[in-house]
């Protein structure tokens, strides 16, 4: 498809989107909480008659694998979604160190949502296992892959069992960056730069793709008065994740001058519910695995100037607005 404008694109992302609000989407969410990933898994898990979240895979990141664990069991018990399983995954890149971001997050990577220790234990089995036996087991739907994290659980799984590729609606990714550059290093940006290898793999696969960039999420900044919206619900899941927020922005706010901190990772779930709060087109994304200096980059083609495939959706623009409004409406249906 050549580079559509962005509106015939979206439209067309759209119209698939529609004809599968007939029934739940099936999800499995990939993610490494993290604050981000934490509000993102709860506006999931607050709409189950549009989203199936068939479970939670966790991956090293922000915090070690344990953390990431331990954080995922916290919000799926906070939204009284226990029924969602999670799994630890993989507790380190596919080739290279793993790079944590506490600087971020917080020691525990979930500082400020006021949550205790989760009463329940992952579920048995390793992250990787359950995607490919989820994917590969009968069901008349194919599943959507949500990563929010560094893609070494979605690349493993891949490489492991390729047939799984058939079983997959499409993966979406937050990572990356184009105008907008990178978050760890000039050109990468954090879930890309922690596993090149693993993204290197998951856009070279061929799978229908959709990529919200930092200049998409750099967009949806967590003012005050937003995080106020949150505060204001009144409920043990508002207060969380206004607590959260408020922690969690004050990184971005201070490196960049910001207003708010940028909540990534929920503009992965709001595509899944409203695409319209999104604009972007389809482009040919590479990632950068060999010069140290640009390792992780994600090459993003926006102005079609190769003739390399149009692998992806990249989205470069959000109604910010739109998006919180939507955040704050669903959040709300988290009752307890
Ligand atoms: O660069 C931002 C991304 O890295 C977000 O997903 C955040 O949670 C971290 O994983
Ligand atoms: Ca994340």
């Amino acid at each position: 498809m050549s580079n559509a404008s962005d509106d015939s694109v979206s439209k067309i992302r759209v119209s698939s989107n529609r004809l599968s609000k007939s029934r739940p989407r099936p999800i499995i969410i990939d993610t490494d909480p993290g604050q981000d990933d934490a509000v993102a898994i709860m506006l999931a898990l607050a709409c189950p008659e549009e989203i199936e979240v068939l479970g939670i895979t966790a991956v090293a990141g922000n915090v070690p694998l344990p953390l990431t664990v331990k954080n995922a069991l916290s919000i799926v018990q906070l939204c009284q979604r226990t029924d969602v399983p999670v799994f630890a995954g993989c507790d380190r890149p596919m080739v290279r160190p793993l790079v944590t971001a506490e600087y971020v997050h917080g020691a525990t990577g979930l500082n400020g949502s006021g949550l205790g220790d989760p009463a329940q234990e992952a579920a048995d089995g390793h992250a990787v296992d359950f995607i490919i036996t989820t994917l590969l087991a009968e069901r008349d739907q194919k599943v959507t892959i949500c990563a929010l994290g560094p893609l070494t659980n979605i690349a493993t799984a891949l490489e492991r069992e390729p047939a799984i590729a058939a079983q997959i609606e499409e993966i979406v990714m937050m990572g990356g960056g184009l105008f907008e550059g990178g978050n760890v290093t000039p050109g990468a940006e954090f879930n890309i730069y922690v596993d090149p290898q693993a993204a290197a793999i998951v856009f070279g696969s061929g799978l229908a793709l959709v990529l919200m960039p930092l200049d998409v999420t750099h967009k949806a900044l967590t003012t005050p008065e937003r995080i106020e919206a949150f505060r204001a619900l009144g409920s043990p899941a508002g207060n969380c994740v206004a607590g959260m927020l408020g922690f969690f922005e004050r990184f971005d706010v201070e490196k960049y001058g910001s207003v708010g901190g940028p909540l990534h990772d929920p503009t992965v779930i709001a595509y899944l519910l409203d695409p319209n709060v999104l604009t972007g087109r389809l482009c040919n994304v590479e990632i950068e695995t060999e010069s140290e200096l640009t390792m992780g980059t994600t090459v993003i083609d926006w102005w079609n100037v190769t003739d390399r495939p149009n692998n992806c959706l990249v989205f470069g623009d959000i109604d910010a607005e739109a998006f919180f409004a939507l955040l704050v409406e669903r959040i709300a249906f988290l009752t307890h």
